[in-house]
């Protein structure tokens, strides 16, 4: 039978496609989705990989614009934080190499998947869930959790056996101890010494390239901000102003920003979360561009969003990040949610201006042709059709209920 494996090149999925090809008797198909991870540039020595692992065909998807106007963007609109910091740089994506596998494995006449994630982990189960969401004839062969397998291959040892058996090339040594995901919206840095949530302590270093890849240290950022304008059209991000340049296109704008945020140290995490198998993890996190757009765009929201409106669209916001997290990407209650944020998108057009200094993203201005807001309304120095006399009715009847319970608590309570 024929088999798409969602491959990165590395140890593990090496290892696995030729345990699949040699030991299952599967016509593996290695598929890797470009989504700005910067070894792409080695995509050829990939390749070359995947064929001497027994793979008989290899498919490289160019996925970055897919990804950043139909997963970031749209995270970006739904205001979407898990926990309330992480920006779901490796969540978001999972759905989109996820997607792209499926329309593979049904262009190959393929009747299974599989992918390289642990067993441990939320990946494996955002993977599982997109493919039986798209399709749920395809099977997907879980080699991770499959006891022969793990008997086979205890450790990094054996693993580095079989491949050097097999003719795979094996990089002499680990690169480091951490696992990394990188793509346009993020680097995630995981495991290794990361593992203890106190390291690397007041005084110490993180390891190796931790929190290095895409953002400069803040001790090395410029002393001088970065200024900037972002121009939104019903919430997704259309023009990128600032010195001389005018950029357009999602993709393109998303990339400046990236550069610019990561000259300037924006963007950088370092937090605990849940994940949704039940177990805590410590994960660092570096994105820049996304740090800034997020910031831009709430700060549109807050001139053009009614605040009713903004109260319902932030306990949304909650939701949509645990479904994204959770790997429920293509469900029917996402579809309900980005139906709902794209309507709270509606009049959140028009331009930020901000400046980019020492890690911060600082908010200098805003303007939209769908402003909510009104001078004359607000102004201290004009009555602007606002009656303030109506507002000593509208505070009495606002307190009828704190009376109430006054009364009665202290009736109940004493004093
Ligand atoms: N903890 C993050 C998440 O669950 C990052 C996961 C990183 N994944 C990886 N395969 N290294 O989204
Ligand atoms: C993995 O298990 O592959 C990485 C961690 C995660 O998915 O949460």
């Amino acid at each position: 039978p024929k088999l798409v494996l969602a491959y990165s090149g590395g140890l593990d999925t090496s290892t696995q496609l030729a345990y699949l090809a040699h030991e299952r008797g599967f016509e593996v198909c290695a598929y890797i989705a470009d989504l700005g991870q910067s070894d792409m540039s080695e995509v050829g020595a990939i390749r070359d990989k995947a064929e001497k692992s027994g793979a008989y065909a290899f498919h490289c998807a160019d996925l970055r614009r897919d990804f950043v106007e139909n997963y970031v963007f749209e995270c970006v609109k739904a205001n979407a934080a898990y926990e309330g910091r992480y920006l779901l740089g490796t969540a978001m994506a999972r759905p989109c190499i996820a997607k792209k596998q499926v329309e593979i494995a049904w262009a190959e006449g393929a009747t299974h998947v599989s992918h390289g994630s642990t067993g441990k982990g939320n990946d494996q189960v955002r993977f599982e869930l997109c493919y039986l969401g798209m399709d749920p004839s395809l099977e997907c062969v879980t080699l991770w959790r499959d006891p022969e397998y793990l008997a086979k291959f205890e450790g990094r040892q054996d693993l580095i056996e079989y491949a050097t058996r097999h003719g795979i090339p094996v990089s002499a040594t680990k690169k480091h101890s951490y696992s990394e995901d990188e793509n346009i919206m993020h680097v995630s840095y995981e495991s290794g010494e990361l593992e203890d949530p106190s390291f690397p302590g007041e005084k110490g270093e993180y390891p190796g390239k931790v929190l290095k890849k895409l953002t400069r240290d803040l001790v090395d950022t410029p002393d001088e901000p970065c200024r900037l304008e972002i121009d939104f059209a019903s919430g997704k991000p259309v023009a990128l102003r600032y010195d001389d340049f005018k950029i357009r296109g999602e993709l393109e704008i998303f990339s400046a920003l990236n550069d610019l945020a990561g000259q300037h140290g924006v963007g950088r995490i370092d937090i605990v979360e849940n994940r949704y198998v039940g177990m805590k993890s410590r994960g660092c996190y570096e994105t820049p561009g996304g740090t800034v757009l997020y910031a831009a765009h709430l700060d549109l929201e807050t001139l053009t969003i009614d605040r009713e409106v903004m109260r319902l669209r932030d306990a949304l916001s909650i939701k949509f990040a645990d479904l994204v997290y959770n790997g429920h990407w293509f469900s029917p209650e996402m579809a309900f949610l980005r139906a709902a944020m794209d309507h709270a998108q509606i009049p959140v057009t028009g331009t930020v201006s901000l400046h980019l200094h020492k890690g911060h993203v600082v908010c200098r201005g805003r303007s939209s042709p769908h402003s909510l807001y009104q001078q004359n309304l607000v102004s201290m120095d004009l009555e602007g059709g606002f009656n303030p006399q109506n507002s000593t009715g509208f505070i009495q009847t606002l307190a009828t209920r704190l009376k109430a319970s006054k009364r009665r608590d202290a009736a109940l309570f004493g004093g």
